[in-house]
């Protein structure tokens, strides 16, 4: 039995085979043709964070493969008022057959993936958001931006650009990181993509430089400035990231065609200028519906890889 808790569990091939999958999924949904890869399977997700993108993608995912999803805010369950990690997996994953989670810490998510009977997902943790670039990476071939693209994510060093991270480590492509001073990747995590670069031939450059990174690319990205949990140093980060706005200045040091990608939710006038967001708005938003696409595909993919020995609730 697989997870899918980060990208840095996968092989490049598995990565693309996935994507290829999303690829033959959203082809079918777009013809209207519900396949029932998941019929009668139920997907329990829990969220101690909000969401938009990621809860209705699930549900809606799930639904359209012939399953049903639960959908389990920790303010309602158990899990909110002090019942252990350990405890809910091993009675959630009793009853469901997939399990989908947005929670705080990496460890949380994989406390609960060691107890769990059946596939956990990451939908969010503060170290990673793999499903996001799942979804980021369909985009990029639908844009014909995944042949040895150049990539900049300008911004904080958090779960998205750990993400971008793995993602280009596997690959093999280009991705140059930067953030201000102070607001770095994770060493370890950083660690680990640079040794992932040595095989894949992946070029990862860091800085405190965004126009340097942004310069000649083919995609640029960001993120919030201010992600779940770090509201009470929204003021400090403002004033940190002066510099790291995407604007018009920004985004002509980059390639003549380059796209601009944003995980969603984006805050206007910080990490992106309202013009460049707008002027960007037909691939921001395929990316917001290719969420669907991707976590469909993930959870036929885990379907798949389910092993012997694991259980297969009901079936
Ligand atoms: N990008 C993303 O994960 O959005 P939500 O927080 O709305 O799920
Ligand atoms: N970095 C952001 C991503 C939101 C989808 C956060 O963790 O809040």
């Amino acid at each position: 039995m697989r997870h899918f808790l980060t990208l840095r569990d996968f092989t490049k091939d598995e990565i693309l085979e996935m994507v290829t999958l999303a690829q033959k999924i959203k082809a079918q949904t777009k013809q209207k043709e519900y396949i029932p890869y998941l019929e009668r399977q139920t997907l329990g997700m829990i969220f101690e964070k909000s969401s938009t993108r990621t809860r209705v993608s699930f549900e809606t995912g799930i639904y359209q493969l012939g399953g049903i999803g639960l959908f389990l805010s920790s303010a309602d369950i158990q899990l909110g008022r002090g019942e252990p990690m350990k405890d809910t997996a091993r009675v959630i994953s009793r009853m469901v057959d997939m399990v989908m989670i947005r929670t705080f810490s990496q460890e949380k998510l994989n406390e609960f993936a060691s107890y769990s009977k059946v596939p956990v997902i990451n939908g969010l943790t503060d170290e990673y958001h793999p499903v996001q670039l799942m979804a980021d990476y369909l985009t990029m071939a639908e844009w014909n931006k995944a042949e040895n693209p150049v990539c900049a994510y300008v911004g904080d060093g958090n779960n998205m650009a750990h993400s971008w991270l793995m993602l280009a480590s596997k690959l093999g492509f280009e991705l140059r990181i930067a953030t201000p001073k102070g607001y770095e990747c994770d060493e370890k995590i950083l660690k680990e993509a640079m040794d992932f670069a040595k095989q894949s031939g992946a070029k990862i450059t860091i800085s405190n430089d965004p126009k340097s990174a942004v310069a000649g690319a083919d995609v640029v990205t960001t993120d919030t400035w201010i992600s779940m949990g770090q509201e009470s140093e929204k003021e400090k980060r403002i004033a940190d990231f002066t510099g790291y706005m995407v604007d018009e200045t920004m985004i002509s040091l980059a390639s003549k065609d380059a796209i601009f990608l944003h995980c969603l939710p984006a805050y206007r006038g910080y990490e992106v200028s309202e013009s460049i967001f707008e002027k960007y708005a037909d691939v921001i938003f395929d990316e917001a519906e290719n969420r669907l696409h991707a976590q469909k595909a993930i959870m036929v993919w885990l379907d798949r890889h389910r092993g012997d020995n694991a259980s297969k609730q009901g079936r």
